[in-house]
């Protein structure tokens, strides 16, 4: 693993590893519907926005802890949920969720996992751990799958809303996913399209895990969401894998933070994050964490829970790296927004 310097060598090396597999398993990694363009655009819409650094601070010591729903965390970063671990690895869902741990970033386990709630949770004890619901067309699985989760330990029930039924995904279409034999996953795919705002308030009586909402990305919605007593938002487009022509989780965080601003409703954001500075940029627009998916599948795919440890690892020196050259010590009141200005390069061949 020494050779992996950066994200993008694990993401090649992944890349080549899984596009050699006749089980469909590069076209699930990339999962992208129509033509792309939000994947695309997830990744490139960093690079529109730059950093504004200051100079001449004492930068010898850098803090990346923060508290996240009261918790101190020592890491801002969290692996997203992500279906089918033991497509990529056979070390799957329990070994990201241990490599979550090594690093003190939490793991967020899909409802679509190759393993258990119970299975996860026994693997990795020292793991914050949260559950991401499906809301499922059965209102027992949904009773089940709450009631496991919290007597698991998992902290918090994160509430997908961005995929009330499934994406026009070709990729799945053209070489179907087939997992290795023995692995099975927990839930069949039966998810509720006649979800609504209801379904917010169920969840609230049936637990008392926190509750989180995934896949927002505009201020009208994020202001409901404070209403329904959510207690955070996951900005995010799904990695491009849902709805194809939306805008980059990066360019709505703005209109979402002010959505929210008056409540203690904390907002994280996913897609396209591959560098530290990209989560530098997220937490200076107003996320006080952020996620990983395919990066931290990139991981997994290489090395397994060491792959995936690697890339939390990776992640968390470039930003401490880059908190120091932009002269930002803590994430408390260091960083704002006044850390970052749009690129507007001279020529349009610059971009
Ligand atoms: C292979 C794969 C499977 C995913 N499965 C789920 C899932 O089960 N539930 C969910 O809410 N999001 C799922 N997502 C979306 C991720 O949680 C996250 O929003 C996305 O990957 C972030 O973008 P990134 O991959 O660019 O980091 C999946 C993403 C990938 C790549």
């Amino acid at each position: 693993m020494e050779k992996f310097l950066c994200v993008q060598d694990f993401y090649e090396a992944a890349k080549s590893k899984l596009t050699k597999d006749s089980n469909g398993s590069w076209e699930y990694f990339e999962g992208i519907p129509d033509e792309g363009w939000a994947l695309d655009q997830n990744r490139k819409a960093f690079k529109r926005y730059v950093i504004r650094p200051r100079i001449l601070r004492d930068v010898s010591a850098i803090n990346l802890t923060t508290t996240i729903l009261g918790i101190p965390a020592s890491i801002p970063i969290g692996v997203a949920p992500t279906s089918k671990q033991a497509l990529f690895h056979p070390d799957g869902e329990c070994g990201v969720a241990r490599a979550a741990g090594r690093s003190g970033a939490i793991y967020v386990l899909s409802t679509l996992a190759t393993a258990s709630i119970e299975e996860v949770a026994a693997a990795a004890p020292k793991t914050r751990l949260w559950f991401q619901l499906y809301y499922q067309k059965d209102i027992e699985v949904n009773k089940d799958l709450l009631i496991r989760a919290e007597k698991s330990g998992y902290e918090a029930v994160v509430l997908t809303v961005d995929c009330q039924i499934p994406a026009n995904r070709l990729g799945f279409k053209r070489k179907p996913w087939k997992l290795p034999e023995m692995q099975e996953q927990q839930v069949p795919e039966d998810m509720d399209p006649s979800m609504d705002w209801n379904v917010v308030k169920w969840i609230r009586e049936q637990t008392k895990m926190k509750l989180i909402l995934k896949g927002i990305l505009t201020g009208e919605d994020a202001k409901l969401a404070v209403e329904h007593g959510v207690d955070a938002i996951i900005v995010s487009n799904h990695g491009g894998r849902q709805l194809d022509s939306v805008m980059p989780a990066i360019d709505v965080l703005p209109e979402v933070v002010a959505s929210t601003k008056s409540s203690n409703v904390e907002v994280y954001l996913d897609g396209g994050i591959t560098l530290g500075s990209d989560v530098f940029k997220a937490l200076a627009l107003g996320a006080k964490m952020v996620f990983i998916g395919r990066t931290a599948l990139a991981g997994l795919t290489v090395g397994g829970e060491q792959g995936a440890a690697k890339v939390l690892e990776i992640l968390t020196n470039e930003l401490d790296k880059t908190m120091a050259l932009a002269g930002v010590t803590d994430l408390g009141s260091n960083i704002s927004s006044k850390f970052i200005q749009n690129y507007k390069p001279f020529l349009s061949s610059d971009y």
